[in-house]
């Protein structure tokens, strides 16, 4: 990716490449605001309670500022991480999200396409609305991993270990931060729960283990499955020592997802977990929490580069990246931007703002005198004054 914002920009203003969408990401939330129904719209922007830990992702991407260097030779510039054994041309993957068939009609396959065709790593969720053989179908070979929503009932998260390997997913993301769903006042304004209407349970609706324990198929009783999906959704009763289950059910190298505590994450490496992703869900989980940000510095102190630490939560720009690369993080995920680029216009959309966002963190990357990810270090950084 030798000089990719310049050619870019350059693709951009000679209009040479589609640029139908807008590129600030207010802009482009505003338009998702105009086109999309209060519900599913509130469901993506919302956070939880009264939003606290939402703003607080933002306001501390504003605590660093970066400080350039000159002089520094940057025309040839690598983007490229390697992560757990597997090469990206960019620190940049997809983030989980479920349900995107309440913003597109081709839901997860446009943004697993997008994603395909991007070489950007795509993280599909358990509650997807496509199963995740049918996203595995239109990545070819493309890098996935697998985000798992832990299932009350243990058959049914077996085989969905089983699944996301047969169907070549090559991690399993174990999403911490949501055994159950927090209070979402949007939400509950808006009596919207797509999955009270069967929308994100497209690995349950077919998954062997799921469908044995109901009396009647999905196609006859969908009331029966839905209900059965909510009583094992998540499950509030497990601790450190059940990661065991996991490794007695895949072979696949697990991640922790929603990890803000270094204790936590010392606990994760003693349990021997091969990753590590500060989130606190961009807000939507438990509000009043710490910044995603904020809690990075000390998890990556913890990780001493012993395994990856990815990072999401509050990413909208290029400068957004390099900072929370500079803090410690091997790559960082992708949320709610692309989920609105889906909304505006499928798969080209979720094309458009991956696009831009590297584009906008190489020529960051580059104005702040460094040519690699691998340079990208506290150094660059200086806590703001405020
Ligand atoms: C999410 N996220 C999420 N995470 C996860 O592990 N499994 C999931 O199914 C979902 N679903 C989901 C739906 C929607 C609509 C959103 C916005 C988010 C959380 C996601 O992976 C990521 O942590 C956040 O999106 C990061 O915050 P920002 O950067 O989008 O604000």
């Amino acid at each position: 990716m030798i000089n990719y914002g310049r050619k870019v920009q350059s693709e951009v203003y000679s209009r040479k490449v589609p640029n139908n969408i807008p590129v600030p990401f207010e802009e482009l939330e505003r338009k998702a605001k105009e086109k999309l129904e209060d519900g599913p719209y509130y469901y993506v922007a919302g956070g939880a309670g009264g939003e606290g830990t939402m703003s607080a992702n933002r306001v501390a991407f504003n605590q660093w500022q970066i400080v350039p260097r000159m002089f520094c030779d940057v025309d040839h510039r690598d983007l490229s991480v390697t992560i757990l054994g597997q090469t990206f041309s960019s620190p940049i993957m997809l983030a989980p999200i479920g349900v995107q068939s309440i913003l597109h009609p081709e839901g997860e396959l446009a943004s697993a396409r997008a994603a395909a065709t991007m070489g950007v790593l795509y993280m599909n969720s358990s509650a997807s609305t496509c199963s995740m053989e049918e996203v595995a179908d239109v990545m070819d070979t493309s890098p996935r991993w697998y985000q798992l929503y832990w299932s009350k009932d243990r058959d049914v998260a077996a085989s969905m270990l089983c699944r996301a390997e047969a169907a070549g997913y090559s991690a399993i993301v174990v999403t911490l931060d949501t055994p159950m769903m927090a209070w979402r006042e949007f939400d509950l304004a808006n009596t919207y729960h797509p999955f009270s209407f069967g929308e994100g349970l497209g690995n349950y609706l077919n998954d062997p283990a799921f469908c044995a324990k109901l009396q009647k198929p999905p196609k006859e009783d969908m009331r029966g499955a839905i209900s059965l999906w909510s009583q094992i959704f998540g499950d509030t009763s497990l601790t450190w020592e059940d990661l065991k289950f996991l490794r007695d059910h895949t072979k696949l190298p697990i991640l922790l997802k929603g990890i803000l505590h270094p204790g936590d994450a010392e606990l994760a490496l003693n349990y021997g977990v091969d990753g590590l992703i500060v989130s606190n869900h961009g807000g939507r989980q438990l509000d009043g929490a710490i910044a995603a940000l904020d809690a990075l510095p000390k998890v990556c102190d913890v990780a001493q580069g012993k395994v990856p630490v990815l990072f999401d939560s509050g990413i909208r720009r290029g400068a957004d990246v390099v900072k929370a690369l500079a803090l410690g993080a091997s790559a960082v995920l992708l949320g709610r931007p692309y989920a609105y680029g889906l909304a505006l216009a499928g798969e080209q959309g979720v094309q458009q703002v991956i696009r831009n966002l590297i584009a906008d963190m190489d020529l960051t990357m580059a104005l702040s005198g460094r040519k690699s990810v691998m340079e990208l270090d506290r150094t660059l950084l200086v806590e703001a004054k405020n």
